[in-house]
């Protein structure tokens, strides 16, 4: 084949995977602090899903770019496996091929919501293949926080902003969300290494005291409503916690000082997000405190021989973007 041949099958291929839709997730921090299992707030990080017609294939290909390109299966993965559960609910099937391009900014494990994102992916992508017969804040809605498990990790993607929720077997997602103030900003400390919500998980106890459970519920009470009044000076006192934090504290070596570094640098509030291993502190959105509670974050685990990636972010009011 010469080179102009050549050229023209490139263009026919170009124009026959066209690209149908993007979705962009964005990542998410649970908890914070005494809210376990129940609130947790989108951030303004992006794993982004574009889907192309696919001519050549009867399957869906995946490409993936960024976080886990090589660590995740194009054959087996989170993605497909949400994807599955739109066709059993729809009881239908694609019958055309498709190129799935995951761009990952999300990292994998650290407790910014990279598995939430990527069911989200799934039940958003199947649904629009098969004709977008789910609501995307009632079905995938649901249908996300069943598959999750956890709706704090989950929900905020979704709906954007800070959602305090509950789940009560058979019955729909319960929620309230809380807007957002542009005064407040939320630093992560991602540390380089990985952290199994499962492992997080097994190594909480399997009851708690009586005192402990009045000390999360007055606190986690007290944030809801400091949250949604813009009552930011109590964010110290309200995101304490007996939960979760002192029993996970063994995997973030150092956590303790940590915790204290960050909070005489300005911090608000300072938590585990999610199960870990990253760090969320929520600050005043102010340059010099934004810096110095930075460099408090990353030096305190730089002191424990853990390298960090710090990243400044919005809590973005929406939550999943549709281009
Ligand atoms: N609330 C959950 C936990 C979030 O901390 O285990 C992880 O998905």
């Amino acid at each position: 084949m010469n080179k102009v041949q050549n050229n023209k099958k490139n263009k026919t291929s170009i124009i026959k995977n066209k690209k149908l839709i993007t979705f962009k997730i964005p990542a998410t921090s649970a908890n914070i602090g005494s809210c376990f299992d129940s609130v947790g707030l989108a951030l303004d990080l992006y794993n982004e899903i574009h889907i192309y017609s696919n001519e050549n294939s009867k399957k869906i290909e995946f490409e993936i770019i960024g976080e886990g390109e090589n660590e995740i299966s194009k054959d087996d993965n989170m993605i497909l496996d949400a994807m599955k559960l739109v066709y059993k609910k729809l009881k239908s099937k694609p019958d055309k091929g498709y190129t799935i391009k995951c761009i990952n900014r999300i990292p994998l494990s650290r407790g910014l919501g990279s598995s939430s994102a990527a069911i989200i992916g799934g039940l958003l992508s199947a649904n629009y293949i098969l004709g977008n017969k789910l609501s995307i804040d009632y079905d995938i809605l649901n249908m996300s926080v069943q598959l999750e498990g956890h709706p704090d990790n989950v929900s905020p993607a979704i709906l954007g902003g800070i959602i305090s929720g509950v789940v009560i077997k058979d019955e729909d997602f319960k929620y309230v969300k809380i807007n957002p103030s542009k005064n407040l900003k939320a630093i992560v400390a991602i540390p380089n290494f990985h952290l199994s919500t499962e492992v997080a998980r097994n190594a909480l106890p399997k009851e708690i005291n009586f005192k402990d459970a009045i000390f999360n519920i007055s606190r986690a009470a007290l944030l809801t409503s400091a949250l949604s009044s813009n009552r930011f000076d109590l964010l110290e006192v309200a995101t304490d916690d007996k939960l979760h934090q002192d029993y996970r504290a063994k995997f973030i070596h150092g956590l303790k000082d940590l915790f204290k570094q960050t909070k005489n640098a300005g911090a608000y509030s300072v938590t585990i997000s999610g199960a870990g291993s990253s760090i969320l502190s929520l600050v005043k959105n102010d340059e010099e405190i934004i810096k110095k509670v930075s460099n408090a974050m990353k030096e305190s685990l730089a002191k424990k021989k853990i390298n960090t990636e710090i990243m400044v972010l919005n809590i973005p009011s929406k939550g999943i973007i549709i281009k």
